[in-house]
């Protein structure tokens, strides 16, 4: 089958494209029956693995049907006249397209698939009660919103609320006039890199780092200036001499790897901005969430001269498809952005700005994160017992009682074993997910970012039970090839 990959990412997305484009330009009709595994896998040259996830994405996104074993074929689509236009008659791209087409590829490191137990980071806490209770607030709020809109900033009682949570939870003064509504930090990302940033000009971010804000900042056009973090956050002796117009920074909960950064880096972080005139983008994006009772205030908190840009999120809080998040702005910044967000798409959701301003004055948000709290700890303390009993000592746990991910290293074993892990666990219904997604440089031995808020406790003791005996099947047939 001739299929010609086009070398950008991991092969299994090279290969899932090529056969997609095969199916859009007509090439690849209804019907046809698409090589078994084995066959493709020798004829590409590539392992099965690539090519059963490869098929398993296309099944996902509905290209091809049938499963392995009894053969895939390709679907009965509608394909429209312009789906099959060759590719040169598309205008090239912009200089944005382009540079986003180079990063998007690491958003998609996995197919997305329904497995039984998924790790995956960011998956929401569901519960039966805020699904009730937001059901109800939607359709009170459809009743009574406006249908004129709310305003680019937002409206002012979900900004007033905003303003009474900051101040009591994370230490933030502030008043309506200086919070801006936004769809989520990655939003707040956007926003700020176009406010701030002109093409080429450098911002700092974190190592590891969140990937959705590397992507936004270098389709952007900014370049990417990396600073090592350490066990009390990003390491400010290493800071660049030429000033960056803007430090990207989740202090309260390093992401991913957990470390709280601490006070004298905070003071520091906050010298360095005020000696460059540099802005830091505050990203606290689950700042709600800390087991220990010890409650964090936010860098922004201890910001006198008026740089730091703090995001806030209601995405992990309440759940991933709600896109609404806030912002609380410098004065100086504050209209520019406001502006920023108006050519973007004028303002964020009036309906459900409405829903959860009521929400939180009724007392239903607290309520939420008092539960959450209490139910992600024990499905933390699940994982990481699961983790201790099962998979023992050949992982190193990272143990910072906060958030909705737990990262662990892999020392004893190199990037290809871990690989072959996560294939194996993905055939028996366990979603792994590689850490160094969020780093620049690989780390020095593979990692993986265990998400925990998707399963309840009892499952993901048996995910890490699964873990375990994945691992067993790995460390025999490496006995077995030293042997
Ligand atoms: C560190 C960090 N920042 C930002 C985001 C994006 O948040 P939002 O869903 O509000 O856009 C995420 C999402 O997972 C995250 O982990």
């Amino acid at each position: 089958m001739f299929l010609q990959l086009d070398g950008h990412g991991p092969q299994y997305a090279q290969l899932t494209r090529a056969i997609k484009a095969g199916i859009l330009n007509g090439r690849l009709t209804s019907g046809m029956r698409l090589p078994p595994t084995r066959t493709l896998a020798l004829e590409l040259g590539l392992s099965r693995i690539t090519i059963l996830t490869a098929y398993e994405q296309l099944r996902a996104d509905g290209f091809i049907r049938g499963c392995a074993g009894s053969g895939s074929y390709i679907s009965t689509l509608q394909i429209t006249q312009a789906l099959h236009a060759p590719e040169s008659t598309v205008a090239p791209p912009s200089r944005y397209a382009q540079r986003a087409r180079q990063v998007y590829d690491r958003t998609h490191y996995q197919p997305h698939i329904e497995l039984p137990y998924d790790l995956q980071y960011g998956t929401p806490l569901t519960n039966v009660e805020l699904s009730a209770a937001w059901g109800h607030e939607l359709a009170r709020a459809a009743t009574y919103t406006a249908l004129r809109g709310v305003g680019t900033q937002g409206l002012h009682a979900l900004r007033q609320q905003i303003c009474d949570y900051l101040a009591l939870r994370r230490g933030i003064t502030t008043l309506p006039e200086n919070v801006l509504i936004v769809n989520g930090t990655q939003q707040a990302y956007t926003l700020s890199a176009r406010v701030l940033i002109d093409e080429n000009d450098s911002a700092v971010l974190e190592e590891p780092h969140y990937f959705g804000a590397y992507q936004a900042l270098v389709a952007h056009g900014v370049r990417v200036h990396s600073v090592r973090t350490d066990s009390e956050g990003i390491v400010c002796d290493e800071l660049p001499d030429s000033a960056p117009r803007l430090i990207c920074v989740t202090p309260s909960h390093q992401f991913p790897s957990g470390a709280v950064m601490s006070l004298p880096r905070r003071l520091e972080l906050l010298r360095y901005a005020a000696a460059k005139q540099c802005w830091i983008l505050e990203d606290d994006y689950d700042g709600e969430f800390r087991y220990d009772g010890r409650p964090l205030a936010a860098l922004r908190s201890l910001d006198e001269e008026d740089r730091v840009i703090y995001a806030g999120t209601f995405t992990k809080a309440l759940f991933g498809s709600l896109r609404l998040g806030y912002m609380v702005l410098p004065v100086a910044l504050r209209d520019d952005f406001v502006m920023a967000k108006y050519f973007s798409d004028i303002s964020s959701s009036g309906i459900e700005q409405t829903a959860l301003a009521h929400f939180m004055e009724d007392g239903g948000f607290e309520r939420h994160l008092r539960y959450a709290r209490t139910e992600l700890q024990a499905r933390r303390e699940a994982l990481v017992d699961g983790l201790r009993r099962y998979v023992g000592d050949r992982v190193d746990i990272v143990d910072t009682p906060a958030g909705m991910h737990v990262v662990v290293w892999l020392r004893d074993y190199d990037y290809a074993s871990v690989n072959a892990l996560i294939a194996l666990a993905r055939q028996r219904g366990l979603g792994l997910h590689p850490v160094e997604v969020h780093y620049l440089k690989p780390p020095p031995y593979p990692g993986l970012i265990l998400g925990y808020c998707g399963l309840s406790p009892n499952a993901l003791r048996e995910a890490m039970q699964l873990f375990g005996k994945c691992l067993d099947e790995i460390d025999a047939k490496a006995r077995r090839r030293t042997a």
